[in-house]
């Protein structure tokens, strides 16, 4: 057996957390070899719902488990860990301007980025999944002054396997004959995904599908589909966000084998994308290390999209920039 390695989840006692954490502890996502000690974070008030949770994980006796802390202090959650999923957020309470919860989200994602800073594992990878996610990943990575604001990414995994399940059915197809979904941007309704790339069995998506279903149907679809889970659920989406987790960090610490995944990560240039935001891209993972796929021809029609999502970010970065310092 490998030695244990150190998984950090926030929002411990919350929603997705409730799925998140067994996926993790069964070996769904660092492999059925690698054993895991659990360090969950939430909030004070939440302490007594979170002893609930760890009293399931002990029932369920899993093999990999190597220890379990539950606290309400980040130094401690993060202390050593190597994959910090960051899930714990402020959820927009009535009255609330969309400025405010920036606001109290940077205030959250600013304390973890310094305790990540100064407690985490050098090599720790960090996915933010919170909301407003790309934003706060960008707040904890500028907090993080010990670290490389590379180790910081933010989940637009949940869209891009949601555009998987979109084109799949519309084509007939498993979504395992698909490849080169693409999801730019911000996870947000601006969000743009992209099959201008893809290929189903091999063959290109967009000889198979005709442009007004793109526009009219997939795009908003997967765009709105968070809001059309609440309605139908009366809660947001928490197990397929868990799911879309896994994945992430499961293809960043294993490798994805040549095949494209959408990652939000610092941008660097990239595709026009000026660096400042954490952005939506295709990567491929190898090594433990994620790259953003280069050398794309953009038509006109992505550009547009891709640009009105870059503007959102700035937008969402201008609110609170003065956390940024
Ligand atoms: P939830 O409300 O069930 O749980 C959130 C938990 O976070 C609560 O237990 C709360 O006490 C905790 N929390 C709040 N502040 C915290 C802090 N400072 N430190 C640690 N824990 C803290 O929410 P749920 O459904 O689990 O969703 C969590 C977040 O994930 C939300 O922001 C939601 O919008 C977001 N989300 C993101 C998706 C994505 O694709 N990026 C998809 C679905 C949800």
């Amino acid at each position: 057996m490998k030695k244990p390695v150190k998984v950090a989840i926030t929002g411990a006692a919350g929603q997705i957390a409730y799925s998140l954490i067994f996926r993790v502890a069964s070996g769904s996502m660092l492999g059925p070899d690698q054993p895991v000690i659990l360090q969950l974070l939430d909030i004070p008030d939440a302490m007594e719902k979170l002893k609930g949770t760890v009293m399931e994980i002990e029932d369920c006796a899993f093999p990999l488990v190597a220890g379990i802390v539950s606290t309400a202090d980040p130094m401690e959650a993060f202390d050593g860990t190597d994959y910090a999923l960051l899930v714990g957020a402020r959820p927009r309470g009535p009255g609330m301007e969309r400025k405010d919860l920036l606001s109290a989200n940077a205030a959250i994602f600013s304390v973890q980025g310094k305790a990540l800073s100064e407690k985490a594992s050098r090599d720790v990878r960090v996915l933010v999944v919170g909301n407003p996610a790309n934003t706060n990943a960008l707040i904890a990575a500028s907090n993080a002054k010990k670290l490389d604001p590379r180790q910081f990414t933010a989940m637009v995994r949940l869209d891009h396997n949601r555009a998987l399940s979109q084109l799949a059915a519309k084509t007939g197809a498993a979504t395992t004959d698909i490849e080169k979904m693409i999801v730019w941007g911000n996870h947000s309704s601006t969000q743009y995904p992209d099959i201008s790339h893809c290929t189903v069995k091999g063959k290109p998506a967009k000889s198979l599908v005709d442009q007004a279903w793109i526009e009219k149907e997939f795009i908003p679809t997967v765009q709105q589909r968070g809001a059309a889970i609440i309605k139908a659920r009366g809660l947001s989406s928490a197990a397929s966000a868990a799911s879309a987790a896994v994945d992430h960090m499961r293809d960043w610490a294993l490798g994805t084998n040549g095949k494209w995944v959408s990652m939000a990560v610092p941008s660097d240039g990239s595709y026009g994308i000026k660096p400042g935001v954490v952005y939506g891209y295709p990567c491929v993972c190898k090594n433990g290390q994620y790259e953003i796929v280069q050398g794309l021809d953009i038509d006109a029609f992505s550009r547009a999209r891709m640009d009105a999502t870059d503007a959102e970010l700035r937008e969402e970065r201008a609110a609170i920039e003065d956390l940024l310092k």
